[in-house]
């Protein structure tokens, strides 16, 4: 980090900290204006770039995870380790391997079995990854009064300790390496809202812990250049939800209705907003939640 104060007009601007990618925007103008021999070039598709990054991606086997891993592997990614349940990869995810290997842009995707509960097996791992990679920018419908305790825990542990073990397991990489880094939590709109009609005290909860979760790990690890947010998806058609609705099929057109949009996401409109959050487009964005629900949140 640098300052550097340059006077402009009769205005002193102060700049903390500068693009790795050069002047930008009104500074790239500026420059441009006072050396003709400078050719301006567009820089926006530029800073959602993830050349040469290290991903890693919990539930990366399949939905969501896998993605997003896929997006950010087209963003330019050296190399996203998606670490899932199954020993074996699902044939999506080999696809999308072998897809990845087809852009011919030099990324690529990485299975690796782990259960994210196991937080000393995943710090293994991970770094494992840090010392082959060496370089890290970089995730029951029950009344709440019966609840189950076990039940309860097993939500608990997988949905908010997991993100907190995998979350730990980047971000000590990240800090080994000194140079910073995104860490992703997917959370939920449920961390936020109470999806109406369900009793899922369990998840609600799990999910609005990992909102704090963000926040909080944010506020650490900011002096270390590392940026943690929260990506809160509404209602998207994934396996996890298939399962769900193919059980209630009423469902479909109930959840379609509770957004302004009239429809549920498709799990490639996340590509954008995660691409956003992991690159340099978004080098002053942490500790907040990021909801992607068609406007479920907003009625
Ligand atoms: N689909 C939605 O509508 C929606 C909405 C909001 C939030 N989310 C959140 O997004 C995330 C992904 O959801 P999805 O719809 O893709 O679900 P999904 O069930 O399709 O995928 C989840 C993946 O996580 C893996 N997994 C589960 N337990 C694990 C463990 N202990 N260790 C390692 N991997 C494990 C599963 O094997 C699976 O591959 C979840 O956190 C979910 O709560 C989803």
């Amino acid at each position: 980090m640098f300052i550097s104060i340059y006077l402009s007009r009769n205005v002193v601007a102060i700049t903390q900290s500068a693009s790795p990618l050069g002047k930008l925007g009104i500074e790239a103008a500026l420059e441009a204006a006072a050396d003709p021999s400078i050719a301006p070039k567009p820089k926006i598709f530029d800073e959602f770039a993830l050349t040469d990054r290290v991903g890693l991606v919990s539930g990366g086997n399949r939905g969501l995870g896998l993605e997003m891993a896929l997006a950010c592997c087209e963003a330019g990614a050296r190399v996203v380790y998606c670490f899932d349940l199954p020993e074996k990869p699902s044939d999506e995810w080999i696809a999308s391997r072998d897809y990845v290997v087809k852009l011919g842009n030099n990324s690529r995707l990485e299975y690796l079995s782990a259960n994210v509960t196991d937080q000393q097996a995943l710090w293994k791992r991970a770094e494992e990854i840090g010392d082959k990679e060496e370089e890290w920018t970089f995730a029951s419908h029950t009344d709440c009064l019966e609840y189950p305790a076990q039940d309860y825990r097993e939500v608990l542990d997988v949905n908010t300790n997991g993100v907190l073990f995998t979350a730990q397991a980047a971000g000590r990489q990240m800090s080994r390496f000194g140079r910073g880094g995104s860490i992703i939590l997917i959370a939920s709109m449920s961390g936020s809202i109470t999806n109406r009609g369900h009793a899922w005290v369990s998840y609600n909860s799990s999910k609005a812990a990992v909102l704090q979760m963000a926040r909080s790990m944010a506020c650490e690890l900011g002096e270390k250049k590392i940026r943690v947010n929260s990506l809160s998806p509404g209602h998207i058609y994934t396996s996890m939800t298939a399962a769900y609705l193919d059980k209630q099929p009423h469902l479909f057109d109930v959840w379609s209705g509770m957004n302004p949009l009239g429809r549920l996401g498709r799990p490639d409109e996340l590509r954008g907003v995660v691409t956003w959050l992991a690159s340099d487009a978004s080098t002053f964005c942490t500790g907040s939640d990021i909801i992607v629900s068609g406007g479920h949140h907003s009625w």
